[in-house]
């Protein structure tokens, strides 16, 4: 085991090329700020780097539809961010920028070293070419029809429609989803880092040494291994990146996942002049954060880069997160299907720990999980306002009313068995938060701060001082022990709830270093006699308006595309499609035989319940009477008819479909409809009268 003398703690660069959701924030910002501000309290040398990814493809697409130059694009975004990342209370302490001279100098050093070592193979390679736009196209920027199932709007790298990965020679037609024109095939040359050659060495250091790594980010490690490595491109054709540092290499750039994490490198150096103690002495502890779809950059690619430089530390851990779905549907960037973090600050002043509370309480630790913005309202009513809000403004009130406004003597000889279990409750959170908060269970911790709060209610219940008449001394002894407990409280939520923490400190008159984690635990936080502040108010109600207004937002501000969007091109397989403007009618699929077709079992029903979905805006689970038997279908129709409106109905039911689970109910079959060009559904109903059960051929 290593004694660890210091810190380095990431979070993954956010692509300048949007603001960036609630989803970042939990999945990635959050997790490393409580983090470093844990490590910060314990008094451990921890630096907190961060920044924008200002390269890739996505930012030179952007910047093509606007009319603007790249960038244009970033410095916009990188302002955006870093401020509602600092208004959020993200502790970075340095959010730089991979535009910076400081990160093409560190990223073209570190590709020349490498280079020099002979570690690249140089590949020529046949790359589809956009002559219109001079430009080489990334898979995901071509797009032609799909030799699997007959998409029109397929993309180089996957079929959305069927799942299929391809790669741009399969397609059939390939077209620039750029310029619509048809694609020339052109010689192109790229250095390429032979990841298989790193296979033995990542069997060891990820299989073997570094199974204490969460099951998710493991798991995803080990299949790709498993699968085996290839070599990887690590330069790119395009005039946006750090330019390849070798000569004859005009027009090309350095792949942007090759630059940056390299980013991190740099953004130190640019911070402290001891950068190279962070980052090339054995006993630093890095600790990367970041979603899931950037694990095998950092735990595979990122690292295979490191080792074959040398000289650098490899990260101790990669505590990644999964995804946070919005309303029960996956965050879209392109459909605007997001809660935008500037947009919160701007609509929520001043309420950062609500919304830090709320993403830490659902963080999707180890599988997606959801936001709602009616489970926002709850948690921050029930939990913030009801339990914690309101032990500490008990507790300072009752000191108000029963004790003077000073902090009432401690006597200990009249402490009862109650008194103990408190305080031994506030000494045991300290451990257990430690614990967990080294451990990357931030929920779990947040938690134990709640509990601890909600054991303060209690204790004042049980103690009921307003009852005690002229025993002072119970109700000194009462009142002091909640007194410390905030004070407690204050040093147990900082890390999670910076705001909350400061505005405790300043109604208890103590100064910033109470909240040292080393303080935890203790009795003699707050001095007898000492006079303390009126209550602030700690957390403020929200009302059922708030949350209507923010949820209409999300669906008005919803864009509805029929073969969508915009997305992360550069990651091996990307989530979301590119951009066609136009709508266009679905081409026909490929031939089918008859017995094809025989194999579906069509049936005429009739809906004879419906209702929502809770938490699922598009789905209605409806009851379908077939005659001989009713079943259950979860259909995605919410969204164009209410419940009242299909009941009765008369539908063609795809009775044989193998039965699907959809949050949590099963769908057994799925109703037929039409999709007309305002993307509205039709129901598909027979024109006479028909009888339930019917086959229909
Ligand atoms: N920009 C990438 C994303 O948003 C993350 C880059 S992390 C770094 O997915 F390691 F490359 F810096
Ligand atoms: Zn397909």
């Amino acid at each position: 085991m290593i004694e660890y003398k210091r810190h380095l703690v990431t979070a993954a660069l956010p692509y300048a090329n949007g603001p960036v959701h609630i989803g970042h924030l939990a999945g990635n910002f959050l997790p490393a700020d409580i983090y470093a501000r844990y490590l910060r309290a314990k008094k451990e040398d921890v630096k907190f780097i961060c920044g924008t990814d200002e390269h890739g493809v996505p930012i030179t697409i952007r910047a093509m539809k606007e009319g603007v130059s790249p960038q244009d694009i970033v410095d916009k975004y990188y302002t955006i961010i870093h401020e509602s990342l600092q208004t959020m209370g993200i502790s970075f302490d340095i959010f730089s920028r991979t535009s910076k001279e400081i990160h093409h100098k560190t990223s073209q050093d570190f590709f020349k070293k490498l280079y020099d070592d002979g570690l690249f193979e140089e590949r020529e390679s046949e790359q589809f070419y956009d002559a219109e736009k001079n430009l080489f196209l990334a898979d995901r920027y071509i797009t032609g029809t799909c030799p699997n199932c007959a998409n029109p709007s397929a993309y180089g790298d996957q079929c959305e429609k069927c799942g299929t990965a391809l790669s741009p020679d399969e397609l059939i037609d390939p077209k620039s989803a750029l310029s619509n024109s048809p694609l020339v095939k052109k010689n192109t040359t790229h250095w390429y880092l032979p990841l298989q050659n790193y296979e033995p060495w990542l069997k060891q250091w990820i299989i073997e040494d570094h199974k204490d790594w969460k099951n998710n980010v493991y798991g995803q490690c080990k299949s790709w291994i498993d699968n085996g490595l290839h070599p990887r491109a690590m330069t790119r054709d395009s005039n946006w990146g750090v330019k390849v540092p070798l000569p004859n290499a005009e027009g090309k750039v350095l792949y942007v996942w090759f630059d940056a994490p390299i980013g991190y490198i740099s953004a130190t150096k640019e911070l402290t002049a001891q950068w190279s103690d962070y980052w090339c002495k054995e006993d630093t502890k890095l600790v990367h954060f970041l979603g899931k779809d950037n694990i095998v950059f950092h735990c595979i690619i990122f690292p295979c880069m490191l080792k074959a430089h040398g000289g650098f530390v490899l990260p101790e851990n990669v505590p990644a997160n999964e995804f946070l779905n919005i309303e029960g549907e996956k965050v879209s960037t392109s459909r605007n299907w997001a809660v935008w973090v500037n947009e919160y600050v701007q609509d929520f002043p001043d309420m950062q720990d609500a919304m830090r509370y709320v993403l830490t309480a659902n963080a999707p630790e180890t599988k997606d999980n959801d936001f709602t913005w009616k489970d926002f309202q709850d948690r921050n009513n029930s939990e913030l306002v009801a339990i914690f809000g309101n032990f500490v403004n008990r507790a300072f009130v009752l000191m108000h009313k029963l004790c003077g406004g000073k902090v009432p003597a401690y006597h200990i000889e009249s402490k009862d068995a109650k008194d103990d279990a408190l305080y031994e409750k506030i000494v045991h959170t300290k451990t257990h938060i430690g614990n967990c908060i080294e451990n990357y269970k931030f929920r779990e911790g947040l938690f134990a701060v709640i509990d601890l709060a909600r054991e303060g209610n209690k204790y004042l219940q049980d103690k009921e001082p307003w009852k005690k008449g002229d025993d002072q001394i119970a109700i000194d002894n009462c009142i002091h022990l909640c007194l410390q407990l905030c004070a407690n409280l204050a040093i147990y939520c900082n890390p999670f709830l910076p705001f909350t923490a400061k505005k405790l400190i300043k109604m208890m008159k103590v100064v910033d270093r109470m909240l040292e984690w080393e303080n935890g635990g203790s009795l003699k936080l707050l001095k007898q006699g000492y006079t303390l502040n009126p209550p602030e108010l700690l957390f403020r109600k929200i009302e059922d308006e708030e949350i209507a207004a923010q949820i209409e937002k999300l669906h008005k501000h919803q864009i509805v595309p029929i073969t969508a969007s915009q997305s992360d091109v550069n990651k091996p397989s990307a989530d979301l499609p590119t951009q066609t403007e136009e709508k266009d009618v679905a081409a026909i699929k490929p031939t089918i035989a008859f017995e094809d077709f025989d194999k579906i079992d069509l049936r005429v029903g009739t809906i004879i319940a419906a209702e929502k979905v809770e938490k699922a805006d598009k789905l209605l689970k409806l009851t379908i009477d077939l005659g001989m038997e009713q079943r259950t279908v979860v259909s995605g129709i919410a969204m164009h008819y209410t419940p009242e409106e299909v009941v009765g109905l008369q539908v063609t039911l795809v009775a044989n479909l193998a039965p699907r689970k959809m949050r949590g109910i099963e769908s057994n079959g799925m109703i037929l409809m039409a999709e007309n060009n305002e993307g509205k559904l039709i129901f598909i109903n027979p024109l006479a009268e028909a009888m339930n059960g019917c086959a229909v051929k």
